[in-house]
């Protein structure tokens, strides 16, 4: 544990002296991010607005050094009772503990008959239709819990589901930003209360387990899952983990902490690749975030697809026992991702032979679950695992489900007042708010009037599944623009504007402001790994194209050309960016995107929104990060920390 932790020490001090030089602090004892109105920072007209001082220099972004979460007594208490259960169960029944189903693949009579130990919904996996109802997914996770508690073992299943912004696969969920978007906002208590939020959402169905949130430190913006992760660099995760998954479980829900390990910092940025770099980046990098979510007692642990050179994560025997088990104690259960054993070595029964003995716990075989409950017995009876281990595995899936409730009450539920309320919707758009990122202001382009007379365009304007991204809906996202909730931007602006004595018009050449929102289409995994990374392919958006132009001519008819990006990364602006008096980065910022917008646009709030990403000049300075120990500001377009505010 002391070599982790001094590594990630180590790593923080090197951030923080490559840094020391940087030269935006205006005095020695003011600095202008924190106290924007101290004359110092104000006497200057030219200063409005500022650039904020680097956040690496910030204070906020110091290490909160959180409690221990993990409650020994109480540990000590359920595993007498665990003990107890265990010894009472057959080896099969053991083994189906070991074993997560997904719910198109298994009936509640096959779970009487196997007693499986969990179900999941994949993404956009609904009980029978897109927009089923909370009560029709409680009555789909009642049916599967009446039929555990019918089978041999009597456990009740543990339901896990991905709700990484939101309850993101029930229909009129709110959708929060997704990680790329929070980590901007780097505010600890507003991470806190999403999480809560979304588990509140959760339980509305019953279902108490997520599979979020992702802690994947991004080394690559070409990689699909970019917006998954809140940041490039690990100091922010340090701030934000301990927390995202303290709100999940003091609401109830199972956090689980993804993927591990080394997701992030896969070859070129490649979708369940390899990373190739020595074990001691890997821990400052990449292993520092589970140092902060086996402090916040994570109840589980998700295994990456990828590999450490060379070696397949979920067969990797250093990392799962000896770093995640042993060093750093963790004490919930461990679980594959999607089909990810099939790709060890071997036969099926070799693979789950590997994978259970490098230390996974619980096998996600959404459609092979029979196969697997029966590869776990053969391997036990041919000496190649050994009932030791599979104890462990079992015991500590017991835990979870004890210090879950779901043994005392597997049918717990929140009411459905909890889905999409006021609070949850004006949370969502403080977070909004907080995570825009405001790259150029030129002239003080913005704030805009609120009885200005504006044109808005481009494939991001009027769509709320765009600005919501992957895994809303469906897997792949929805690119519907009506989802059930929300507010586009169009819906949001017409309401200000035309309320203030403003005007909403229909070309540009009435408009003494052109608004022009670009997007890249929906995505999730490797189907967003992108090679090119521009405004026109890959996966932006075909509309941007004519987009751009109307920003180009409007640009060149004297207009106040605004652009704002949805986006699940930076991407590269090339000359664009010249067609543009102001541009904002607005990630994927969810249902509450166009109000939250809004609420910065016309100046009602400020900007606070920082860069947890570099933004690259070129392709070229793609995977050059802050992690560099000679990282050089000026060498990118904008570097992490950056973002503008207004100052009056
Ligand atoms: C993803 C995980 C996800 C799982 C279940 C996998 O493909 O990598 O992040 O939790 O599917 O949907
Ligand atoms: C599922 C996802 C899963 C993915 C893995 C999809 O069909 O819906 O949950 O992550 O497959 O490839």
């Amino acid at each position: 544990m002391k070599k982790l932790i001094l590594i990630t020490i180590f790593a923080l001090i090197a951030f923080l002296s490559a840094c020391s030089n940087t030269p935006n602090v205006e005095d020695d004892d003011v600095d202008c991010t924190i106290e924007p109105t101290h004359e110092d920072c104000t006497d200057d007209p030219n200063d409005y607005p500022v650039e904020p001082t680097n956040p690496l220099l910030d204070p906020s972004y110091e290490y909160i050094d959180y409690n221990e979460a993990f409650d020994q007594d109480h540990y000590d208490q359920i595993m007498v009772e665990v003990e107890a259960i265990l010894h009472s169960l057959t080896l099969a029944e053991k083994a189906a503990q070991m074993v997560q189903a997904e719910r198109g693949s298994i009936t509640p009579a096959q779970v009487r008959t196997y007693g499986v130990g969990s179900i999941l919904s994949g993404g956009g996996s609904h009980p029978s239709s897109y927009n089923d109802s909370a009560d029709v997914w409680y009555d789909m996770y009642e049916a599967y819990q009446d039929a555990a508690l019918e089978s041999g073992s009597g456990i009740p299943i543990i339901y896990g589901i991905d709700a990484v912004h939101g309850n993101n696969n029930l229909y009129g969920a709110t959708i929060f930003p997704h990680n790329i978007g929070l980590g901007a906002t780097n505010d600890p208590e507003l991470i806190y209360n999403i999480s809560k939020a979304t588990a509140e959402e959760m339980l509305t169905t019953g279902i108490n387990w997520t599979f979020a949130p992702a802690l994947s430190v991004v080394q690559n913006i070409r990689w699909g899952r970019t917006y998954e992760g809140y940041s490039e660099n690990p100091m922010v995760h340090d701030r934000l983990t301990y927390q995202a998954i303290a709100g999940f479980q003091d609401a109830g829900v199972a956090a689980t902490a993804k993927h591990y390990l080394g997701d992030g910092g896969t070859y070129n940025g490649i979708d369940q690749g390899n990373v190739i770099v020595a074990n001691d980046i890997v821990e400052a990098l990449h292993l520092a975030p589970y140092l902060e979510a086996v402090k916040a007692d994570v109840d589980t642990v998700m295994i990456s697809y990828s590999s450490i050179n060379g070696v397949k994560m979920h067969g990797h025997d250093y990392w799962i026992n000896d770093v995640l088990k042993g060093t750093l104690g963790f004490k919930g259960f461990v679980i594959s991702d999607w089909n990810a054993i099939h790709q060890l070595s071997g036969s099926f029964e070799y693979q789950v032979e590997q994978s259970i003995n490098a230390g996974v716990d619980m096998l996600m075989e959404p459609s092979r679950w029979q196969e697997t409950i029966q590869a776990i017995v053969n391997n036990v009876n041919n000496n190649k695992i050994t009932e030791e281990r599979i104890n462990d595995a079992v015991s500590r899936i017991l835990y979870i489900k004890f210090k879950r409730g779901l043994i005392d009450d597997p049918y717990a539920r929140l009411s459905t007042s909890y889905l999409y309320n006021q609070e949850h919707q004006d949370l969502a758009r403080e977070a909004v708010r907080k995570s825009l990122v405001l790259l150029k202001n030129d002239d003080n382009a913005l704030p805009l009037a609120k009885d200005d007379t504006i044109y808005i365009t481009g494939p991001g304007a009027n769509n709320v599944g765009y600005m919501s991204g992957g895994w809303t809906t469906y897997w792949q996202g929805n690119n519907n623009a009506d989802i059930g909730v929300g507010t586009s931007i169009y819906d949001a602006f017409y309401d200000v504007i035309s309320s203030n004595g403003g005007q909403l018009v229909n070309n540009m050449t009435d408009a003494s402001t052109v608004v022009v929102v670009l997007a890249e289409t929906p995505y999730s995994e490797g189907v967003g790994d992108n090679g090119t990374l521009t405004l026109t392919s890959g996966n932006a958006h075909p509309d941007n194209t004519t987009a751009l132009q109307i920003a180009q001519t409007a640009q060149a008819n004297g207009k106040n050309v605004i652009g704002i990006l949805i986006s699940g990364r930076p991407l590269l602006l090339e000359d664009h960016l010249e067609s543009f008096d102001a541009f904002i980065a607005a990630w994927l910022p969810g249902s509450e995107g166009g109000l939250g917008i809004r609420d910065v646009v016309f100046g009602d709030y400020n900007f606070t929104g920082t860069l947890a990403f570099t933004w690259p000049i070129d392709f070229a300075q793609v995977g050059y990060t802050s992690n560099e120990e000679d990282y050089d500001e000026d060498s990118v377009l904008f570097p992490f920390g950056y973002g503008l505010q207004y100052i009056d």
